[in-house]
C-alpha cells in the first residue's frame, strides 16, 4: 500500500487544519476534505479567534497545555512571516479584568502567552468597577482569513475539498483507507455522540479601529476583541441553543455591557450581528477506533468537541491526529502484508 487515502470530515478550524497537518507530516497520504458547510458559513468563521484557552474538565491539564503551546508556537511563527496577512494572524495585547481577586491568579497558560503579569494600579484605573487584573500579548486568528488559507495550503499539496454531507462514515468503506471525524456538533448526529451539545454564542462585529486593546472580563462572558477588519463585541454562552438567528435583546446587552468597559464604543459603526454554535463536550474528543460491520473494518480518528477554545489548541489537537494516523497506517500495513501471506 504506497497512497494512504484519507477522508477528513468537517472544514471548520480543526478539520482544515488536520487536514493540512497529515499533508505536511505524513506525504505518502492523499487528503479529501468533505463537508456540508465551508468557509464563510461554518462556526469558526464567527469566532473571534483569541488564543485565551478554555479549560476542558476532561482532557489532563498538562495535555491541554501541551495543545496550547503547539498552536501557539505556530501561530507566533506565521505572525512573525511574510504570510501574516493572508493567514489572518497578528498579535495582540490587552488586559483580563477581574471584579474580586479571582482564586487562581496564574493560570496554566501564563508561561506560555507573552509578558504575562499583573496589571498595575494606574492600568487598573482604566476599569473603576474592577480590583485585579493580567496584562499579556497573545496570537488572534481570523477564520475569515485562515479557513481559506489553510484551504488554499491543502490544495497546494494536492489535497481535495468536496461538498457534501455525510450521513454514515461506511459511506467511505472501500474508497478510503483512513476517516478523520472532525464534524463538530455534527457528530451528536453522527455519531449519536450525546455528551455533544451546542453552546450558543452571539457577537457583534463593529467598526471602532481606535480600539487596540483586547479587553475580557471575568471568565469571558463580555469581551473586546480588535481585529483586522472589525472589534468583535461579546457575547453569550447559551447551553442547548440550538436558534442561529441573531436575538436583538442580546445584541442591546452584549453592547452595553462593552459600552460599560470601552465607553469610546459609543462612536461605534456599522454593526453586524453573528451566531455560532459551540461544540461542547466535557472534554475533547482524540481518539482513533476501528468500526467493524458486517466483517468489514473502517479505521477513524476522531478530533471534535472543542467547544469555546477550538482555536486555542487546533495545531496541538491536529499534531495528535497525526500520531493515530501514523499508528492506523502501521496497523494497516501489518493486516495487508498478513492478507498476502
Ligand atoms: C461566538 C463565538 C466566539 C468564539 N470565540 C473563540 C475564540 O476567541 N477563541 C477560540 O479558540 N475559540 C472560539 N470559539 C470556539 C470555536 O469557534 C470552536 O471551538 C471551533 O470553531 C470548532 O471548530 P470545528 O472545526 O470543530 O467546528 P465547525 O467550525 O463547526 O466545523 C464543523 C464542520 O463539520 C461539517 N459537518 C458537520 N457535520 C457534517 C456532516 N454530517 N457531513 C458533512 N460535514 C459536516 C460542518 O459543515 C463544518 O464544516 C468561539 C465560538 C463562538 C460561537
Ligand atoms: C521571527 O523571524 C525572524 C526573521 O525571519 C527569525 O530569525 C526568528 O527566529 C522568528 N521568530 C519566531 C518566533 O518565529
Ligand atoms: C464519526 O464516527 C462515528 C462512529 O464512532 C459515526 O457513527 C459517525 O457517522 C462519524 N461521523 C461522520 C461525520 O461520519
Amino acid at each position: 500500500m504506497d497512497t494512504t487515502r484519507v477522508a477528513v470530515i468537517g472544514a471548520g478550524v480543526i478539520g482544515l487544519s488536520t487536514a493540512v497537518c497529515i499533508s505536511e507530516s505524513i506525504p505518502q497520504c492523499s487528503i479529501d476534505v468533505i463537508s456540508d458547510k465551508f468557509t464563510p458559513d461554518t462556526t469558526s468563521d464567527v469566532a473571534a479567534g483569541i488564543l485565551i484557552p478554555h479549560v476542558y474538565p476532561e482532557n489532563p491539564v498538562h495535555l491541554q497545555k501541551q495543545w496550547f503551546q503547539e498552536t501557539f508556537d505556530r501561530l507566533f511563527a506565521i505572525a512573525n512571516s511574510s504570510e501574516a496577512i493572508d493567514a489572518g494572524i497578528h498579535l495582540i495585547s490587552g488586559w483580563q479584568i477581574y471584579r474580586s481577586i479571582p482564586h487562581q491568579e496564574r493560570p496554566f497558560w501564563a508561561d506560555t502567552v507573552l509578558g504575562f503579569r499583573k496589571m498595575t494600579e494606574s492600568e487598573l484605573k482604566k476599569f473603576p468597577q474592577h480590583v485585579f487584573g493580567q496584562v499579556f500579548t497573545t496570537v488572534k486568528c481570523e477564520g475569515i482569513s485562515y479557513l481559506p488559507w489553510l484551504e488554499k495550503r491543502l490544495r497546494g499539496s494536492g489535497g481535495q475539498v468536496h461538498i457534501r454531507k455525510v450521513e454514515d462514515l461506511w459511506e467511505f468503506y472501500g474508497s478510503y483507507d483512513i476517516v478523520i471525524n472532525c464534524s463538530g456538533l455534527g457528530s451528536r448526529e453522527l455519531l449519536g455522540d450525546l455528551q455533544l451539545f451546542p453552546v450558543r454564542g452571539q457577537v457583534l462585529k463593529v467598526q471602532a479601529p481606535w480600539v487596540k486593546h483586547f479587553i475580557r472580563d471575568e471568565e469571558g462572558l463580555t469581551y473586546i476583541y480588535p481585529g483586522t477588519f472589525d472589534v468583535t463585541l461579546g457575547g453569550t454562552r447559551q447551553k442547548d441553543d440550538w436558534n442561529l438567528s441573531p436575538d436583538p435583546q442580546n445584541s442591546r446587552e452584549i453592547l452595553a455591557r462593552c459600552q460599560t468597559l470601552e465607553p469610546s464604543l459609543q462612536g461605534a459603526w456599522g454593526i453586524k450581528e453573528k451566531v455560532g454554535l459551540r461544540p461542547s463536550r466535557p472534554g475533547v474528543r482524540l481518539q482513533k477506533e476501528i468500526l467493524v460491520q458486517d466483517g468489514h473494518r473502517l479505521p477513524v480518528v476522531h478530533n471534535y468537541g472543542h467547544g469555546s477554545g477550538g482555536f486555542c489548541v487546533h495545531w496541538g489537537t491536529a499534531l495528535q491526529a497525526v500520531q493515530l494516523v501514523k499508528e492506523l497506517i502501521t496497523t494497516l500495513k501489518i493486516s495487508t502484508s498478513k492478507a498476502k501471506l
